[in-house]
């Protein structure tokens, strides 16, 4: 795992967006998979303005969603469904065919975990996954306490995610499981990149760079992917 520490976010937004650019050059059909939340909103930004400037054709790109927030519907400005769709696929025009997300309002939950898990093997596996990190460790929605070689998954969420969680939704919501990409994905994947900016995020950078790995901090992982990288701002390195 290598750490790169850049001067700001949005530094470190073009850099990580340069990535997927680098990708989809490179191998047009990729499998890119993206987390949602407030850290990968500048990389949307900048792998939109990369592709118009640069005229690249990322219609045969595929794209898979990192987690969803069970019971909550794909409309609600508060779902990483509706994240992707406002941020990414929209300015970019992708067809429905390339987005792979899960339908968190499924009555057969266990059933989209299977799909998803059929989707990536079909298509050869995921090239590039991209995740946050939340205040609890956990990447996607990989709680502390997750066996570490799990595929797709529904998991009961923790209180500091249920609490965190609440300033995506325009009002107080209950949240109490998540569907997710297990970290078995992450650490299947031919590279792994970890985003997180700001002061806030510095405690659980530190951890995930030098703890020894354990599944009570699931960002720990990162120190075992053959291609991992953990890309920071000065504030969340800050006591690295
Ligand atoms: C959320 C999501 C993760 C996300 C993380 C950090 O709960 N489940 O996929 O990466 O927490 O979010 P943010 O980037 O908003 O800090």
């Amino acid at each position: 795992m290598e750490v790169k520490i850049f001067d700001d976010y949005d530094a470190l937004s073009q850099r990580t967006a340069e990535e997927v650019i680098k990708l989809v050059k490179e191998k047009p059909d990729a499998v890119v998979c993206l987390a949602s939340g407030n850290t990968p909103l500048g990389t949307c930004e900048w792998i939109a303005k990369k592709v118009k400037a640069e005229k690249i054709d990322i219609s045969k790109c595929n794209f898979i969603g990192l987690d969803e927030w069970v019971g909550v519907p794909k409309e609600n400005t508060g779902s990483c469904s509706y994240f992707f769709h406002h941020n990414l696929f929209e300015p970019l025009n992708i067809s429905a065919e390339k987005i792979f997300l899960f339908d968190a309002l499924s009555n057969d939950l266990n059933g989209e975990c299977k799909k998803m898990d059929n989707i990536i093997k079909e298509k050869g596996g995921i090239d590039l996954i991209i995740v946050g990190i939340g205040m609890n460790g956990h990447i996607g929605f990989n709680e502390p306490g997750v066996d570490f070689s799990l595929l797709s998954h529904v998991i009961s969420l923790h209180e500091t995610t249920i609490t965190v969680g609440q300033k995506y939704f325009a009002g107080a919501i209950k949240l109490s499981k998540g569907i997710t990409l297990g970290l078995g994905h992450l650490m299947n994947a031919q590279k792994a990149i970890l985003i997180a900016n700001g002061k806030a995020k510095a405690e659980v950078i530190s951890k995930t760079v030098n703890e020894p790995v354990n599944n009570n901090f699931p960002a720990g992982i990162m120190q075992k992917h053959p291609d991992g990288f953990v890309f920071v701002d000065k504030d969340a390195a800050s006591i690295l």
